[in-house]
């Protein structure tokens, strides 16, 4: 594995790769690397001739009173789980490698992002947005690949890729999960003994509203009610937001049909936890999680 710490390098590592016809397949992560990480490189192995994992904390996406500082960072393991996990090149950039000098340009995400965590963090995916505009141009990969975990941002990607003609095709992955069904998550680790333990129950609760759908029951508010009165009696963390909306478009509906979207966010002492699970209702009602 080949560890590129310079854009430079980077871009003509890349260029030879395309020079000799290999496909590039790219992992964009924040490092701290969990099996959600390595389940992206896994699927990128089957598909590209070499894999590209990027590790960078991208101080644009995270908030003045957010985790930047405290996020939680281990190169020398995040590198040996990537080389034994077959990543190709790892590109670690340092911050002032990505950000030379203050930007004459910024993206703003306009669509997508006036809920979930995009109201309840703002100019997070504008942030997001910004660093994979660079990261794509630098790598100029032909597949990318993201987790759903973060289901939202998946949306915010495949919408720019579209407005701005990427010829990049987005491949997306499953939530890897704990044993429990805690969804696993670098952040993790900053959630108390107590916390860890009580959890899971987001994602328990989450598969319980999605029983009353395949049972049915098609009123978002209903729904919503639902799992907001069973989160907050048995939980100690502070619901954040509970939504059920259209996906990818991720607006309001009165009557659940089509891709939707039930996504939580539960702030804890020192971590803010988000899940979601995507439904399908078909035509004939049946109900598929995807
Ligand atoms: P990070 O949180 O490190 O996640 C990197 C990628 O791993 C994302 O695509 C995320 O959805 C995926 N991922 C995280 N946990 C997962 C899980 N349990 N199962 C499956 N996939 C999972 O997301 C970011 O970093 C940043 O916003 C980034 C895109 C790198 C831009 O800075």
């Amino acid at each position: 594995m080949i560890v590129v710490k310079t854009v430079k390098e980077m871009q003509q590592l890349s260029k030879k790769f395309k020079s000799s016809d290999n496909s590039i397949g790219y992992v964009a992560t924040m490092g701290f690397l969990h099996e959600g990480h390595l389940s992206l490189v896994n699927e990128a192995r089957k598909r590209d001739d070499i894999v590209i994992m990027s590790i960078f904390v991208n101080p644009t996406q995270f908030g003045p009173n957010e985790d930047f500082e405290t996020y939680p960072r281990d190169f020398e393991r995040d590198c040996q789980l990537a080389e034994a996990n077959g990543v190709d090149v790892l590109f670690y950039p340092s911050v002032t490698e990505m950000y030379p000098s203050e930007l004459t340009s910024e993206i703003h995400v306009v669509k997508r992002t006036n809920v979930l965590c995009g109201k309840s963090r703002p100019g997070h995916f504008d942030g997001v947005a910004t660093v994979l505009f660079k990261f794509f141009h630098i790598i100029s990969p032909d597949r990318v690949y993201f987790g759903m975990k973060d289901a939202q941002q998946v949306a915010v990607i495949e919408g720019f890729l579209t407005d701005y003609f990427f010829p990049i095709s987005l491949v997306t992955c499953p939530t890897v999960r704990e044993h429990d069904g805690l969804a696993k998550s670098s952040r993790n680790v900053n959630l108390t003994t107590k916390e860890r333990k009580e959890a899971p129950i987001i994602y328990e609760k989450l598969q319980q509203v999605k029983m009353l759908v395949e049972n049915g029951v098609r009123d978002c508010e209903q729904l919503k009610k639902t799992i907001v009165n069973k989160l907050s009696s048995a939980i100690t963390g502070k619901i954040d937001y509970v939504e059920l909306l259209t996906y990818p478009d991720l607006t309001k509906t009165n009557t659940i049909k089509g891709k939707m979207i039930l996504a939580v966010a539960v702030q804890y002492s020192k971590v803010r936890l988000i899940d979601n699970i995507i439904l399908t209702i078909k035509e004939d009602n049946e109900c598929i999680e995807q």
